[in-house]
């Protein structure tokens, strides 16, 4: 089926080949349209975690040490054509593993990863250190040193973009890495793993060990010999990351999940508003599986019923709910059952808070035909609650699925107090044709990204990552190669 997986199972990569998991367990992995296994993939333990960082640390000592920046560019730049090469592969693996449609994987994630890897191509050879005079007699100059071998934990809702913007800048940076995938998601990674050795990077550099985030994940770690930990997921996993890291006093880098508003004043083009909330509430794509989703849509109360009505028609006419396989998708379903399971519940617990559903809240079956091969995949019909309030668990915690909350707001301050009331501050969008309300929001809104007149625009080159909750560190950008690297000052002394 696939050139880049064999058939059945895979195991991990480390040290340059396919290693089976010592203890012999593997896990199914599901394909959520179906609802039924496809793929089985290892179980890894603190031992498998073991044999991949002593393999990264022989690495990050041997020819990739060697290697001048240059080199390591030329690496970068020949896995970007690799990854190009396997696109329509790699987009299929994710598609069919996550439930993302193949539409979405084609145009979006896969010429996205292959691309980061020419901009960090870019950056690989353009790492200076600074020289600083200190006194007429002696100087001081700095080197940007790599770390070592870092542990680059990512989640199931976008696996190979997330963990590209983390390998690109690492690599880049000199450092060795052990990837583990969510064992919800692992088979696009695993995948992925043995093109970096093909495009030559010297065995050992890039491993990947799946696994449970509780074993394998942790056994990550709490490693001695990983040296930081960038971590993609949720608030609540960052805390134990946090916590059990602490020993090894490990740099950490956290992009975390968001509940980010999305407001809209009378004064917007409604027109470019309408399909801009429904793109940002995910209710397109990601089936509101990602953390930047607009899941908080503030509307200004002069135009709150009449709003909320042009959504429900654009959504009917542009969701296409249906298998991620499919090219005419526009929506998948649920990564997983579990995660399915929580959408549900919320959308059950809205309801008993008071907030109506305005359109929406099916699931599974009920979004088919009876004889559908789709009835037991995860789908959830996307759904907007009317009349939420901002205190409610709906409009406060993270449901990660189409489901948004429409909440209105009498004017500028009022909006602003609602926007930044929540534990999160990862992203945020204002529609406005008001240059002046546009700076303040800009300046005022607690969030790592302000999007004005548009949603969910991500690019490798420009910083990605969170304010309170939603973490520290960012992804993509300059500015985030220096979170893989530590500086040396040296002293010379000439007098
Ligand atoms: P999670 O944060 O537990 O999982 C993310 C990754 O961390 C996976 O690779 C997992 O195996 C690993 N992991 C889990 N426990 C670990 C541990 N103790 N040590 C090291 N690694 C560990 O998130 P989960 O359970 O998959 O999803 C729960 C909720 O988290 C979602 O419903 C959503 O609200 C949020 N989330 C946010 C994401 C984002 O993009 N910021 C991505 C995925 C989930
Ligand atoms: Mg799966």
């Amino acid at each position: 089926m696939t050139t880049l997986l064999p058939n059945g199972r895979v195991d991990h990569w480390i040290d340059g080949r396919r290693v089976a998991p010592r203890a012999g367990q593997y896990l199914a992995s599901i394909d959520p349209s179906l609802g039924t296994p496809w793929i089985e993939v290892p179980a890894g333990d603190a031992e498998d975690v073991a044999a991949a960082v002593a393999a990264a640390k022989k690495a990050f000592a041997g020819p990739w040490r060697a290697l001048p920046a240059m080199g390591r560019a030329g690496l970068l730049r020949a896995v970007a054509r690799k990854i190009a090469e396997h696109a329509e592969e790699l987009a299929t693996i994710e598609s069919r593993d996550n439930g993302k449609p193949i539409a979405e994987a084609r145009a979006g994630d896969l010429p996205s990863v292959s691309e980061m890897m020419n901009y960090w191509a870019g950056a690989a050879d353009k790492i200076h250190g600074e020289t600083i005079e200190v006194s007429k007699t002696s100087f001081n100059f700095t080197l940007h040193e790599p770390l070592g071998v870092v542990g680059l934990i990512v989640p199931w809702n976008s696996p190979l973009a997330i963990l590209a913007a983390k390998v690109g800048a690492a690599l880049a940076a000199g450092n060795t890495v052990v990837l583990k995938p969510a064992e919800q998601a692992s088979a696009s990674i695993l995948a992925i793993a043995p093109l970096f050795d093909a495009a030559g990077f010297p065995p050992g550099v890039v491993n990947v060990v799946a696994g449970l985030g509780e074993v394998a994940g942790d056994a990550v770690v709490r490693h001695p010999d990983v040296r930081k930990i960038s971590f993609t997921g949720s608030t609540a996993t960052a805390r134990k990351i946090t916590e059990r890291s602490a020993p090894g006093l490990k740099p950490l880098a956290f992009e975390l999940g968001g509940k980010s508003p999305n407001i809209v004043f009378a004064d917007a083009d409604l027109d470019k508003a309408t399909i801009g909330a429904s793109t940002a509430a995910v209710f397109t794509g990601g089936a509101g599986q990602t953390c930047v989703a607009g899941s908080r849509l503030l509307v200004q109360d002069t135009i709150y019923d009449a709003f909320l009505e042009r959504i429900e028609k654009h959504v009917k006419q542009a969701v296409r709910l249906g298998s991620a396989l499919d090219a005419s998708t526009t929506m998948g379903p649920i990564a997983f059952a579990e995660q399915f399971e929580k959408v549900k519940h919320y959308i059950e617990l809205g309801r008993k808070e008071g907030a109506e559903i305005a359109f929406g809240g099916r699931f599974g079956p009920e979004n088919f035909a009876a004889d559908s091969p789709l009835a037991k995949g995860y789908f959830v019909a996307p759904t907007l609650f009317r009349g939420a309030r901002n205190d409610m668990r709906v409009s406060q915690e993270e449901i990660f699925g189409p489901v948004t909350c429409a909440i209105p707001f009498h004017d500028d301050d009022e909006a602003l107090a609602i926007a930044n009331d929540t534990t999160y501050g990862l992203a945020s969008g204002v529609w406005t044709q008001n240059l002046g309300r546009a700076h303040r929001f800009v300046r005022d809104l607690q969030a790592g990204a302000v999007w004005i007149n548009s949603y969910r625009r991500i690019h490798w080159a420009v910083p990605f990552g969170g304010y309170k909750d939603s973490g520290y560190g960012r992804d993509s950008g300059l500015e985030s190669l220096r979170g893989y690297q530590q500086t040396k000052s040296a002293w010379l002394e000439l007098g």
